[in-house]
């Protein structure tokens, strides 16, 4: 399926119809993701922490000053907003730009770009349609920018080739069935010069003989972490990216797991188990076996 991207009218407000072609149906091959389960329940039901914490973005919070962290939903909220922006810093983005956001969740980082850009073309892509239709209903295009949300697979992007300016993937890339397959698809839709901006865990290279299984794990699912950014430098050599920006953010993320484990809708769903991952990958990313970092590579 290939999205046929307009260009930007004035004052256009469909965002839905008239760029889209019929959506998948709801891939039956997609990863386990307890977690957006429950928070689609929970956002269901009106939970207003959750819905203030994760209505929007559903990933880790960066606090430039991690001691500043007051761990309460709006706190996260901000915090969240700004790890967005630290991803999207990578990329590079100007007015007029054509973005792929790669397992778009909610849409936030649509949202986020959608309020300080102009004249752009915005697609968000995720594999769970329920994720896409509460995208499609929370984000509405801004001035002639357009916004069009599919459902679909990291492996196989809907853009024609060399289409496309800009491609983020925020803290998704971890989820995806195959980085390798991905990369060669961003540098496929990139056009020249294009940047890939996203974030991951990366583990110690030295971890790298032990690290011969995907994470499997209760409460956030399919959970790969294998590549370290030895690992991501060849794969950018062998499918003609450059690594421009490499930045470890860890210590900026350590308050989201204070943030987790005190946010009582998710234990009571999840139980002593989330609270069991939370302190396991709270003390794996403390003693930086697995360290959160901003990859951005641009398309020679
Ligand atoms: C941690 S969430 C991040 C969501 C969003 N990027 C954000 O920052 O709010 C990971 C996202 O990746 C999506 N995802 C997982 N596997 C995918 C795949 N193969 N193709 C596209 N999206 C995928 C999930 O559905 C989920 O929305």
């Amino acid at each position: 399926m290939t999205v046929k991207v307009d260009k930007p009218r004035a004052n256009r407000t469909d965002h839905t119809s008239a760029t889209v072609v019929p959506q998948l149906p709801k891939p039956e091959w997609g990863p386990r993701l307890p977690y957006f389960d429950v928070l689609l329940s929970l956002l269901e039901k009106g939970d207003s922490s959750v819905e203030a914490a994760f209505g929007r973005h559903v990933h880790w919070g960066f606090w430039p000053d991690p001691r500043s962290a007051t761990g309460d939903a709006a706190d996260y909220a901000m915090a969240a907003e700004r790890l967005c922006i630290e991803v999207c810093a990578g990329a590079n983005i100007t007015n007029g730009q054509l973005v792929l956001d790669v397992g778009c969740g909610f849409g936030g980082t649509i949202a986020s770009l959608n309020e300080r850009f102009q004249h752009m073309r915005f697609v968000g892509l995720n594999i769970d349609q329920r994720q896409i239709a509460r995208a499609k209903a929370r984000v509405t295009p801004r001035g002639d920018n357009l916004v069009t949300f599919v459902a679909g697979t990291a492996s196989s992007l809907p853009l024609p080739d060399a289409s496309c300016d800009t491609v983020v993937a925020v803290e998704a890339i971890f989820h995806f069935p195959d980085r390798a397959q991905f990369f060669g698809e961003a540098h496929r839709v990139l056009k020249p010069g294009g940047r890939l901006s996203l974030s991951d865990y990366l583990p110690q290279h030295w971890m790298q003989p032990a690290l011969w299984l995907k994470v499997p794990s209760f409460h956030f699912g399919d959970f790969d972490v294998r590549y370290s950014l030895e690992r991501y430098r060849r794969l950018a050599n062998e499918v003609g990216f450059r690594l421009v920006i490499e930045r470890d953010i860890n210590a900026n993320t350590l308050p989201t797991f204070d943030f987790l484990e005190s946010l009582k809708p998710l234990v009571a769903r999840f139980g002593k188990q989330v609270v069991i991952e939370t302190r396991m990958l709270r003390w794996i990313s403390r003693l930086r076996l697995l360290c959160y970092g901003i990859l951005a590579f641009e398309k020679s």
